[in-house]
């Protein structure tokens, strides 16, 4: 008897969604002592977009799922896995992938939990979904990528909090039938736990639990060690790529598009050059969102396929870095 092909999987869809509000530079100029010079000479970023008191996490994931699993051609009874990766979920319990379950009407008992990887989250769910997929465990996998980051900086530290916006990225995994789109060839995802400190948010956990002391310590608030984070961002994302092209037998002439994870400008360019990049290949997108985390290459990857950039049966290659620390790279035939 002639074995059955393996299974592949597919993006089969992808949906963003973004809060109103947009904070500018100029805005911040008036709560912190920075200016629109340091921020874009050394971040790129230019405007963020930050949720109104009300807001949360899972509305922005709950919009960007549905028009996710639209561009798949599905209905939200058609999910029968949801993976929300996030490090800001409306509440510890129940997870965040719950109550987007709820809110979009997926009742029928599809398996939903959260991943927490910072911001290598939705590369992570991905290699979660992809692995499920390719088994046949399950069918069509939502891996959401959303973060509400601003309700965890220090508005008066301007070391971090001029960086990071707030949005949400989702994605349909589903099987890949031969001649369809977004196949994903390979997803490859790191971790170094020695350096978990460099870039962490310690309260409100079990190692100290929220308290009066806790916020006077400002453990409530996201800290970084910026110039270790760059270092180490760079190191590990030009490392995993180097890798996957290595053993795909691809050059940078192969792959027509570089999403990288959206965190500053200058990481950015520094891993586009030392790969062989040219800018026009590089998908950027940080200048109007700022850092969105988990959120960045999926809602970056929507934004240039939906723009019509990013085209039917193109290569692109993914990477990111987030805390603890985690790195992760990807290939898909788009
Ligand atoms: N406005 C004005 N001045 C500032 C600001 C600000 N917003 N923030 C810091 N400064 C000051 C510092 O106080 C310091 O002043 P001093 O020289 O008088 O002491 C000076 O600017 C230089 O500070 P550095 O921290 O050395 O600045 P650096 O050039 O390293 O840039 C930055 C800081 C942008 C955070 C950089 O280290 C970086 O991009 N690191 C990567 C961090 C990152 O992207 N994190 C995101 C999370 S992880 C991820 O997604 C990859």
């Amino acid at each position: 008897m002639p074995q059955a092909p393996a299974l592949r999987s597919r993006i089969a869809g992808l949906g963003s969604a973004f809060p109103s509000q947009v904070l500018t530079n100029k805005d911040l100029e008036k709560i912190v002592d920075t200016t629109d010079q340091w921020i874009s000479e050394r971040t790129g970023i230019k405007e963020r977009h930050i949720l109104r008191d009300g807001e949360q996490n899972s509305d922005m994931g709950t919009e960007a799922s549905l028009k996710a699993i639209a561009a798949a051609g599905l209905t939200p009874m058609d999910i029968d896995m949801i993976i929300a990766c996030t490090t800001s979920s409306d509440r510890w319990m129940p997870s965040m992938a719950s109550v987007v379950q709820a809110k979009i009407g997926a009742h029928n008992g599809g398996a939903c939990f959260d991943l927490l990887t910072a911001c290598a989250g939705w590369m992570a769910g991905l290699q979660v979904a992809d692995s499920l997929v390719r088994t046949g465990a399950r069918k069509n996998v939502l891996v959401i990528g959303s973060e509400a980051l601003s309700r965890f900086m220090n508005w008066k530290d301007r070391s971090t909090c001029v960086l990071f916006g707030d949005g949400a990225g989702a994605s349909v995994i589903s099987a890949c039938k031969p001649g369809e789109g977004g196949e994903i060839l390979d997803i490859r995802v790191g971790s170094d736990g020695r350096y978990g400190d460099i870039l962490d948010l310690p309260g409100g956990g079990s190692q100290t639990p929220a308290s009066p002391a806790m916020l006077e310590q400002n453990f409530q608030y996201i800290r970084m060690n910026g110039q270790e984070v760059y270092k180490h961002a760079v190191r590990n994302m030009v490392a995993t790529c180097e890798a996957l092209m290595t053993e795909h037998k691809l050059t940078v002439n192969d792959i027509d598009w570089f999403v990288p994870h959206q965190a500053n400008i200058r990481i950015i360019d520094t891993i586009g050059k030392k790969l062989g990049f040219p800018a026009e290949k590089v998908a950027v997108n940080l200048d109007r969102y700022g850092n969105t985390s988990s959120a960045t290459i999926p809602t970056c990857f929507d934004e240039y396929a939906r723009a019509g950039k990013i085209k039917r049966g193109q290569l692109v290659l993914m990477t990111t870095f987030g805390g603890g620390i985690t790195w992760a790279g990807g290939l898909v035939r788009w």
